[in-house]
């Protein structure tokens, strides 16, 4: 950027708190791309991986050689300020333009210090802890390089057979976008205006944008087909709410929609989101997928690389499809130099925004870094939204535990540190973590004693257990026997005097190509646990897990229950706050726990149907019912229990009716009727009971996270406005539709506590 740029940008900054105008931006890309050859400008729509982090099948190469030649726009997955700051240097001193690029990673869940895995994180319900986690991983990413982040993943998904529920925030719609926004607001900066202009503010991607948490069969990747209504009511909002919020990139996702990939779908990426929801920042295919389109079957490598980039893709993740097709597409009159134009513009207005022509090394500061990746301050703070994110799901009176006495710690997720920070950690520090037998441990130090064994396996199958610890997350397979195992794991529990099981999924068992037919706890683990719980001794399950379990026979055989998800490099000694009751557990699920994987699609906003089971009932002929399973999960949405109780008086409204544009207040008060100072989400759930269409049963239009001490009562209120009142009609018209409503308040999606309004 020449001086004069600089000055003003400066002197606007101070005087009105913001980014330089549109207009400085618009001469100063003008004025470069004045400069650029054809082949310059498509060099800034590749985006070719680089580093050590594995997060695909195919490799870049040649990586320096095609920088000098002005051939890359971006790079990803290289880690480290020093290692970035020469690339860069490449790039600024021996490319012809001297164009800083853009350097990117997967900072989905934290840089190295690791918050939980997002559907953990997301049971927190805790908005300013979600944002709170996206702005220190911005804060470590930043220092040590990267601008740009492949988050937040808003994917709603209903399906826990799909291994990528770990990555999202589960399967509703409104908390989607209230999460969506946190991240972005924590990644990019709190105040739109302002956003990108300190140097630890790093460009948000949202993604995969669309529907990708909608795969037939839970399979990945596969394909996916829903209705116009149902996308614009249920998939899209939380992709627009990061947009709203500023998110300045989106991913096109792998899935196909209407028969169409997303990464060559028009309607999706220039109708929809440009036109319909005025998104100004650039999109990027994800991994190979303009490549992947020839296996879709629409086209050749040439075809499809035009069908992309004219649909609205900017930014080609991996392929090389516009490097090697575009300038002679443009040569044929495949496509016109506007096309082109446009996607380099919206590149470099990206690296405008970041400040990288002001300084292209903005974001190396190896110094900072050293100090500030993983310090004690930030393990601090994710080590309580770890216990935030944690979600009691049965409690007989065995918890929280007293720090005596001797504890049998046993299972294959007891003593791993690599299995802590969960999927999708890729900058994670994996030999750093403590184990949970160590946090234990440091936790009851001088009190009570810890024994450990391993009890089992993490599956019986070998082969399996290969490709659930991919990545650095080996268990260390035990070549014992499994009687050998057992007997040993059975010694322990027969000397303790009370069992904490350490059982569930491997971190690699949920997450990108991850999917699994069957949700339980694995073979031998579940042997384990009923031989243990056979003893007679008071058994704590701690649950390790990337999606819902069925935990059938757990739920009604295990006195206590604890899902921990994967809760980040912090676990350890989160674990241990919450199942000593230093810390009361507040968590609650955003994904409906089904009794058996063939009730899935299960998720409670679904919709009455002409024949409903009528409520608590089972089998009926000819209603929309199971000859073998009732209808009910086995733990619903919004569930989740704590060490306190909490009580709510009946909803009540401030009016019986209300005109079109106004608002009705809903309130409760809520009291903590338990001995001990606890957490509660009052959630809020509104049902529009007649439409032009069919409606949810219900659907969460509010939730609030209150701290409550022993005794004390607080009053939570919720202003119902028309936006909540409103959906997408038939013809994808916002609309709130005149008729009753009903509002349900309580601790959980299946709050009975009720009152009816009419929309005149
Ligand atoms: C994943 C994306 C990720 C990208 C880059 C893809 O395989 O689907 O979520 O951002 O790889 O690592």
């Amino acid at each position: 950027m020449n001086k004069k740029l600089v000055i003003i940008s400066a002197v606007c900054l101070a005087l009105f708190g913001c980014a330089t105008p549109q207009s400085e931006m618009d001469k100063f890309v003008d004025d470069l791309m004045s400069k650029m050859t054809v082949e310059e400008k498509i060099g800034q729509l590749n985006l070719p991986v680089a580093g050590d982090i594995v997060t695909g099948q195919a490799k870049s190469s040649n990586v320096s050689e095609r920088i000098r030649k002005g051939e890359v726009g971006g790079l990803f997955n290289l880690k480290g300020a020093d290692k970035i700051r020469d690339v860069q240097r490449i790039a600024v001193e021996e490319s012809r333009l001297g164009i800083p690029i853009l350097f990117g990673m997967d900072v989905i869940h934290g840089y190295e210090t690791i918050f939980p895995i997002p559907l953990g994180l997301s049971c927190s319900w805790n908005m300013e802890a979600v944002e709170k986690s996206a702005r220190i991983a911005a804060e470590e990413a930043s220092a040590d390089g990267i601008c740009w982040t492949f988050s937040p993943m808003v994917d709603v998904s209903r399906d826990a057979r799909w291994g990528r529920v770990s990555e999202g925030s589960g399967e509703d719609t409104y908390l989607g976008c209230r999460i969506a926004e946190a991240m972005v607001r924590g990644y990019q900066g709190p105040d739109k205006e302002t956003q990108l202009t300190s140097n630890d503010q790093i460009l948000a991607c949202v993604k995969h944008f669309a529907l990708y948490g909608a795969p037939e069969a839970g399979r990945d990747y596969s394909t996916v087909d829903m209705s116009r209504i149902r996308m614009y009511n249920e998939y899209f909002p939380p992709y627009k709410a990061a947009i709203d919020a500023g998110a300045g990139s989106v991913m096109a996702s792998f899935n196909e929609i209407d028969g169409v990939p997303a990464t060559g779908n028009h309607w999706l990426l220039t109708d929809v989101l440009r036109d319909q929801w005025n998104f100004d920042g650039f999109v990027v295919t994800d991994y190979t997928g303009i490549f992947e389109m020839i296996a879709h079957g629409v086209g050749d490598f040439e075809s499809v690389s035009v069908q992309a980039l004219k649909a609205g893709v900017d930014m080609d993740m991996v392929s090389e499809g516009f490097i090697v097709n575009v300038k002679n597409a443009l040569d044929k009159g495949m496509l016109s130099m506007k096309d082109i134009d446009l996607a380099c513009r919206r590149i470099l207005e990206a690296k405008y925004r970041l400040g990288l022509f002001e300084d292209p090394y903005k974001f190396c500061r190896a110094e900072e870094a050293a100090k500030e990746v993983y310090c004690q301050e930030h393990r601090d703070i994710a080590r309580e939204i770890a216990s935030e994110s944690f979600v009691l799901l049965k409690n007989e009176g065995v918890l929280p535990l007293k720090k005596k006495g001797t504890i049998g710690l046993i299972g294959p997720l007891a003593d791993t540190r690599s299995n802590m920070p969960g999927t999708w950690s890729v900058a994670a520090r994996l030999d750093v973590p403590k184990t949970l037998r160590e946090g234990l441990a440091d936790a009851v130090k001088g009190k009570a004693e810890v024994l450990y064994a391993k009890g089992s396996n993490l599956v019986s199958d070998f082969d399996l257990e290969m490709r659930s610890t991919m990545f650095g997350r080996e268990l260390g397979r035990d070549n014992r026997t499994d009687a050998q195992l057992l007997n040993e794991a059975l010694a322990v529990a027969r000397r303790s005097d009370v069992i904490v099981a350490a059982l569930g999924e491997a971190s690699e068992m949920s997450g990108e190509s991850s999917c699994r037919t069957e949700i339980s706890i694995p073979d031998v683990q579940q042997k384990l646990l009923k031989a243990l719980v056979a003893t007679g001794k008071p058994v704590v399950l701690v649950l390790f897990n990337g999606r819902p379990i069925t935990l059938n026979w757990e739920a009604e055989n295990v006195p206590a229950i604890l899902d921990v998800w994967f809760g980040g490099s912090e676990t350890a000694d989160a674990v241990a706050d919450v199942l000593f009751g230093d810390v009361n557990p507040s968590g609650k699920l955003t994904m409906t726990f089904p009794k058996n994987v063939g009730q899935i699609p299960l998720y409670y906003a679904a919709k009455n149907t002409g024949r409903p089971l009528l409520e608590g009932r089972w089998f009926e002929k000819f209603r929309s019912n199971y000859l073998d399973v009732d209808n009910d999960p086995l733990y619903p949405f919004g569930y989740g229990l704590s060490y306190t109780t909490f009580e709510y008086s009946p909803v009540t409204l401030s009016a019986a009716e209300v005109a079109k544009g106004g608002s009705v207040k809903a309130e409760v008060t809520v009291t903590n009727t338990g001995k001990v100072a606890g957490k509660e989400v009052v959630q809020m759930y509104l049902q529009d009971v007649v439409g032009t269409t069919t409606r949810p049963v219900r659907e969460l239009k509010g939730f609030e996270k209150i701290a409550l001490e022993p005794g004390e009562s607080k009053t939570v209120s919720f202003e119902i406005t028309e936006e909540l009142m409103s959906h997408y009609n038939s013809d994808l018209e916002f609309v709130a539709e005149p008729g009753e409503f009903k509002v349900f308040i309580g601790t959980d999606s299946r709050a009975k506590n009720e009152a009816s309004f009419i929309l005149k």
